[in-house]
């Protein structure tokens, strides 16, 4: 491309070479540049622009009607317009003559963007810099080359994580697991990983498991992987800090190894509300300190739990309050002069104060990075302790989680329109260099019914990640249980995807070393 300023107008363009296609055009006159607000507006060159996130957008090819959305990561369940658990402030734009380019702004801070009908789109962040990169394709396919050679190309997932998944929040019990596990094996329905979730820690503390409710756990965890199959553990990032001393190691190690992310004092740790009874304090995955601590208790945890995988769940991170304890001070970075369109404009809601310290810096500029920090040492933590390629499941993304790990969509509704929207999350994390991704297929809020599950299993049975999960308290929904006609066509729609298996396998690898999307729209071919 070629750039051009203009200094009697103030502009400056962005053209691409071979067609003098304007890709921006951005006055300088709008340039806002201070310490907590940066603002630029540029023209683009066609209304196909396609791409940010984390969001649930109402159409994989964006209304250019005056739409803002928020980035910055946070625990919400999919809600139009909502800034949901990652960021990934990058879009895709396909010219009027097809040629397609890619432009990415690489900033934490919370942010931004309106896309206005001109078309324009204007891009708000409260910190950092302005640092665009461009990706000229000219293809679709190869826009997301470009961008994951510069950002990371995606892992190559093992094998065995492209077979079918079962998970659900509250079996409970070990025996309603055997059961759920003993009649998708009756009905003889294509399966390879089972998933627990937190339920199978004792009093929901990491790195533990409910040895009344639970008892067995490790011996049945072998007996599933002697039979073939493949076990994932989920764990979260807050540790209580309210057990008796001694007596939780994850926390007494924590705490003497200094790893928890701090007030803004930097030094007491900021103490919050999540899943835990009492109190808990968030370890600090931007510290090489906390990387040593969570791997080691990472390797001591697959001595008890021979698991295969790691699920890394509310790492946005999430908190119960708004700001931890006793509540975020009147200051200038807890109160910036203008708040992005977030969720309840407020940055602390549902996490820390944004003047905590991280070993990177402040929380206010660290926030959208916690899950991505906690990805790659999860990663080598896993590979580590399995001596197998790595399988890590995260719920917070940030530009280049990819090359560490895979997504589903969270907290989505037993919904046909949940259903639908799940295809454009797809389309988009594929965009985003992460297409290890999946929606939780059936719906995880609220019941299911039986078509809309069916038809759910239908069409989660093409998604790169194939898991079929479920909240606490809902009526189950594993394709076993209602009975023999749902499970035929569960079974048969699953051997189709596992028909297909040498195919998808070739495509993360076209994706691992080419940086192709995996689950792309008809428009890249
Ligand atoms: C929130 C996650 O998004 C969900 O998948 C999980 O079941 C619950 N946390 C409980 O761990």
């Amino acid at each position: 491309y070629d750039i051009e300023f203009d200094d009697a107008t103030s502009h400056i363009t962005i053209k691409r070479k071979s067609t003098g296609t304007v890709l921006w055009d951005a006055s300088l006159n709008d340039l806002i540049f201070s310490n907590q607000y940066l603002q630029i507006t540029t023209t683009v060159p066609s209304t196909s622009v396609y791409g940010f996130g984390e969001h649930e957008h109402p159409s994989f090819k964006h209304s250019m009607n005056f739409a803002t959305y928020g980035m910055f990561s946070r625990d919400q369940s999919p809600t139009t317009f909502a800034n949901l658990y990652g960021v990934h402030p990058f879009y895709m734009c396909v010219e009027t003559d097809s040629n397609a380019h890619g432009v990415l702004l690489l900033n934490s801070n919370a942010q931004d963007v309106s896309l206005s009908p001109n078309p324009s789109l204007t891009f708000r962040t409260i910190g950092g810099i302005l640092d665009f990169y461009m990706f000229l394709g000219p293809t679709p396919e190869n826009v997301i080359q470009q961008y994951t050679e510069a950002i990371g190309r995606p892992h190559m997932p093992a094998y065995w994580s492209l077979g079918f998944q079962l998970s659900r929040w509250g079996y409970g019990s070990i025996d309603v697991l055997k059961e759920t596990v003993d009649r998708m094996h009756y009905y003889d329905i294509p399966y390879d990983v089972q998933h627990s979730d937190i339920d199978y820690m004792e009093r929901r503390l990491d790195f533990t498991y409910d040895k009344e409710n639970y008892a067995g756990l490790p011996e049945y965890i072998k007996h599933l992987k002697k039979e073939g199959m493949h076990y994932v553990l989920i764990l979260d990032p807050f540790i209580s800090k309210d057990e008796e001393p001694g007596t939780y190691r994850p926390y007494d190690l924590g705490e003497e190894m200094g790893v928890w992310v701090n007030n803004s004092d930097g030094v007491t740790p900021a103490v919050g509300k999540a899943w835990p009874d009492g109190h808990s304090v968030f370890p600090d995955y931007t510290n090489p300190r906390t990387v040593e601590w969570w791997t080691q208790m990472c390797l001591e945890l697959k001595d008890v739990l021979d698991y295969d995988g790691i699920w890394i769940d509310m790492n946005e991170p999430s908190n119960f309050d708004r700001g931890q304890y006793p509540g975020c001070a009147v200051n200038e970075i807890n109160n910036p002069p203008y708040i992005p369109s977030i969720s309840d404009r407020a940055l602390a809601q549902k996490t820390l104060c944004p003047d905590s310290k991280t070993y990177l810096g402040d929380h206010y500029n660290t926030h959208s990075l916690f899950g991505w920090s906690q990805t790659a040492p999860t990663f080598h933590a896993a590979q580590k302790a399995t001596g197998k390629r790595a399988f890590v499941l995260s719920r917070s993304t940030f530009v280049g989680s990819g090359k560490h790990g895979g997504h589903w969509l969270g907290d989505n509704f037993s919904q046909w329109k949940d259903m639908h929207q799940s295809i454009i999350g797809i389309l988009e994390f594929n965009l985003f260099g992460i297409p290890y991704v999946g929606a939780d297929i059936c719906g995880f809020n609220s019941d299911t019914t039986y078509e809309l599950c069916l038809r759910w299993m239908q069409l989660g049975s093409f998604y790169p990640f194939s898991r079929n999960h479920n909240a606490e308290g809902n009526s189950a929904q594993d394709p076993a249980v209602f009975g023999a006609e749902f499970a035929k066509i569960s079974r048969d729609t699953l051997r189709i995807r596992y028909s297909l298996l040498p195919y998808l396998y070739t495509l993360f690898y076209e994706s691992h070393v080419h940086g192709n999307t995996v689950a792309r729209s008809l428009m890249h071919e």
